[in-house]
């Protein structure tokens, strides 16, 4: 049997929202299908709840070892080969939260190299307080007061293929998974019923998530999260130029850079020698773009303690930023990255996937990641505001700094309250 794990991420077009400055949507998938490779000898044992601590303290170490997980997963994929020259964006809690539903269904080893990999620490979280945390995390993502943001999850199970009932209770009730029964030997009119599903969620935008079935499939998990925001200072299109962008010292392509003078949070941190900048959107998350002279330095530096410091002593000045449009696409498969990171029984014979279903030889085939990201200026509407802004403040002698985005950097989205890391990419060349 075989059971694949595919994330799929799609951008939402730019054209008929000029309001809206950056779009991120994502969705992922587990698959199950009847594979032919034998299981050997797994530890059956479900995981005991051993220590169960107090729920507050169950949601700090969920959410500290998610954004740990967001930089090692980051560090695995910019070292990965392919990644050479590539321009890197991914969604970490989206990752998290779906092999966190995986692992409700795994057991013995399995189950212990994805918690481990995912960061949870075995003697300190159950199963159970995972799920209660991802519940809670959940639930605040789709906070009604942010109506840009959402993120949710579904289930889709072949008509002769039985889940354990409790798997399928804890996705419904902790990850909020809508339930569906198809018939997955009908393979196109299974992956339409999917499509969509999925093409509802992402309003439209993402309608080919599923490309072909395979006829053996029994279950496919859907996540998705979706991210629309507006900066609270839009750009003014007026001041959007033609401009340099150094890819490397021998490569310099041309992007349309966008311009604002006005105070921004800004740190300088001069161990690694590297601009913090933070744009709000006009709600509680915030695009963190870090420059640093050596990307590698920052690269191999980065984690959430350095995240959370910048955070914490960002002040606020007056500098003459210079950001490009742009608009990337990236398209992973994650079985090696996931692999190396010492999750490696899930997708072999040694799997062990027991809390789904008691059939033998489930195991996952894949795990695909794809995620866009476009970021432009705010818009009709915004220009007016900015226009006002910097002709009210030019003038004089004094001349802000310049801070100019004109090669290599790394981007986070990031929800200010709990840190959350919702992306995390290095843009090397905005035009590919
Ligand atoms: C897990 O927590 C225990 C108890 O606090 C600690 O001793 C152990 O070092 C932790 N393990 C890891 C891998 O952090
Ligand atoms: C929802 O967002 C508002 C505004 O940012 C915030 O005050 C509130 O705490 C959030 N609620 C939850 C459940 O996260
Ligand atoms: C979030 O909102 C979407 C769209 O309204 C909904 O389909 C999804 O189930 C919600 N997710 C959660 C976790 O409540
Ligand atoms: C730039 O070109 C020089 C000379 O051809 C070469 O040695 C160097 O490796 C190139 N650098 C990059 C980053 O491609
Ligand atoms: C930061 O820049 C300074 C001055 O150019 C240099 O001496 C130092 O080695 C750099 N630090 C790192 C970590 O690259
Ligand atoms: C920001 O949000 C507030 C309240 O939701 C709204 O009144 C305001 O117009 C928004 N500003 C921009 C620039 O979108």
């Amino acid at each position: 049997m075989l059971l694949c794990l595919c994330f799929n991420q799609e951008k939402f077009t730019m054209m008929m929202m000029r309001a809206a400055v950056g779009l991120w949507v994502l969705s992922a998938v587990i698959c199950v299908g009847r594979g032919h490779h034998h299981l050997g000898h797994g530890n059956d044992q479900a995981v005991q709840d051993t220590v169960a601590d107090g729920s507050a303290n169950s949601v700090s170490l969920v959410n500290e070892a998610n954004k740990e997980f967001s930089f090692r997963l980051y560090r695995q994929l910019a070292a990965h080969a392919d990644s050479q020259g590539q321009n890197i964006f991914f969604s970490p809690a989206s990752v998290s939260a779906a092999l966190a539903m995986l692992s409700v269904g795994a057991q013995g080893e399995t189950h212990r190299q994805l918690f481990s990999g995912l960061g949870f620490n075995s003697s300190l979280l159950t199963q159970t307080d995972v799920d209660q945390v991802f519940q809670t995390l959940l639930q605040s993502a789709n906070n009604t007061s942010q109506e840009d943001a959402s993120e949710g999850t579904a289930v889709f199970v072949d008509n002769r293929f039985k889940p354990k009932p409790e798997f399928l209770q804890t996705l419904k009730q902790s990850y909020f998974a809508d339930g569906f029964n198809v018939d997955f030997s009908q393979t196109t009119e299974s992956a339409d019923t999917i499509n969509k599903y999925v093409e509802e969620k992402t309003n439209g935008k993402i309608d080919k998530l599923v490309e072909d079935l395979d006829p053996d499939t029994v279950m496919y998990l859907i996540s998705y999260i979706y991210y629309k925001g507006k900066w609270a200072t839009p750009f003014d299109p007026e001041l959007t130029k033609q401009d340099d962008f150094n890819v490397d010292e021998n490569t310099t392509v041309s992007v349309n850079m966008m311009n604002m003078e006005d105070d921004f949070y800004t740190y300088q941190d001069r161990v690694l020698n590297t601009t913090v900048l933070q744009l709000p959107f006009n709600s509680s998350y915030s695009m963190l773009l870090m420059l640093p002279d050596v990307m590698a330095t920052l690269e191999n530096a980065i984690d959430p303690n350095l995240v959370a410091k910048w955070l914490k002593a960002m002040s606020p000045r007056r500098h003459d930023v210079y950001i490009p449009k742009f608009s990337i696409k990236t398209s992973y498969n994650l079985n090696d990255v996931l692999s190396e990171m010492g999750m490696t029984d899930m997708f072999g014979g040694r799997a062990n996937l027991r809390g789904i279903s008691e059939e033998q030889g489930l195991a996952v085939s894949k795990v695909v990641h794809q995620a866009t990201l476009d970021v432009d200026e705010a818009g009709a509407t915004a220009a007016a505001a900015t226009g006002i802004e910097i002709s009210t403040r030019s003038g004089g002698l004094y001349s802000a700094p310049v801070l100019k985005f004109n090669r290599p950097f790394m981007v986070i989205i990031t929800e200010r309250n709990t840190e959350k890391i919702l992306f995390l990419g290095k843009i090397i060349n905005p035009t590919i």
